[in-house]
This record gives structure tokens, sequence and C-alpha cells, in this order.
């Protein structure tokens, strides 16, 4: 009769050893795996960080022609890339294309119009004029 009160003892106590045992392998596969990570690159440099900005670059990001001119990319109206290889870096196509930002219209590359931009000035506009005809061509 006294077996009786010792089986579950002797269970108990191999089950705390069991325990144990498992509890020290898992520290040293713990002690094992701890690597250095080797140094992650963080550095932020941006490519066009120090590209001068012209002056009708600048215009145009003040002003809404983002909206819908990209530089590689149709969007509402031709990418400026395309503008750019229409027409030739002449006096003349400033001129003509200028007074187009300046009054808006349709016609030239489809059914869309672009938008007026009468508070723009005829300077302003030939400066961004220059800088989308630059575009592809440097
Ligand atoms: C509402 C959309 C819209 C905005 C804003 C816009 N454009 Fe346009 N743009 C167009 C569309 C559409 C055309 C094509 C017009 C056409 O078919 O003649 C165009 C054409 C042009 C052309 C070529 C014109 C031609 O006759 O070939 C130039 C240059 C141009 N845009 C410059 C600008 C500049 C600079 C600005 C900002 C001041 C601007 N656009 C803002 C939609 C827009």
């Amino acid at each position: 009769m006294r077996k009786r009160y010792l089986a579950p003892l002797v269970l108990s106590v191999l089950f705390f050893a069991a325990c144990g045992g498992g509890e020290k392998k898992a520290e040293n596969a713990d002690s094992v795996s701890t690597h250095e990570s080797p140094a992650a690159d963080n550095s932020m440099v941006s490519p066009s960080a120090d590209k001068p900005v012209s002056k009708g670059e600048k215009l145009m990001a003040e002003s809404d022609c983002k909206t819908c001119h990209k530089e590689e990319m149709k969007v509402v109206g031709p990418a400026l890339k395309d503008i750019a290889g229409k027409y030739a870096d002449t006096p003349e196509n400033e001129e003509k294309l200028a007074d187009k930002i300046i009054k808006g219209g349709s016609g030239n590359w489809g059914e869309v119009a672009m938008l007026p931009h009468p508070q723009i000035s005829k300077d302003d506009a030939k400066e961004m004029v220059k800088y989308i005809l630059s575009i592809g061509k440097k």
C-alpha cells in the first residue's frame, strides 16, 4: 500500500527534472544565436539633391502645372519630355508656347484644353517654356 504514495512523488520529480533539462537547452540555444547584424546603410542620399533648379522649373513648381504635366508621363496634359520633343527651342516657339500657357487652349495634343493662366507674366511663362524645352536635351 505504501507504494501508492511513492508513485506520484517519483513522477513529479521526473517531471521537474525534464523541465529543468529543457530550460537549460533553451538557454544554450539562445546564447549561440546572438548575432551581430551587419550595419545597414541608412544614408539618405538623393541623386537630385544638388542639381541646380532653373527659374522656370521653380516657377512651374509654384504654379499648378504639375497637376496636369509630369516630366516623363502623360497625365492630363502631355509629358514635358514630349513637348520638348515636339518643339525646337527657338524664340518663335518660346513666344507661341508662352502665349498658350497664359491663354490656355487645346488642339495641338488633343481635345483636352489647358487651363488659362492669366496671372502668369509673359516673362515667367517664357522661363517655363525654356525649362520645358530643355528637358531631354541636357
Ligand atoms: C488643367 C490641366 C493643365 C494645367 C494645370 C496645365 N496644363 Fe499645360 N497642357 C494641358 C493640356 C491638356 C495641354 C494640351 C493642349 C493642346 O492639345 O493644345 C497642355 C499643353 C501644354 C504645352 C504645350 C502647348 C502646345 O500648344 O503644344 C505647354 C508648353 C504647357 N502645357 C505648359 C504648361 C505650364 C507651364 C503650366 C503651368 C503654368 C501648365 N501647362 C498647366 C493641361 C494643363
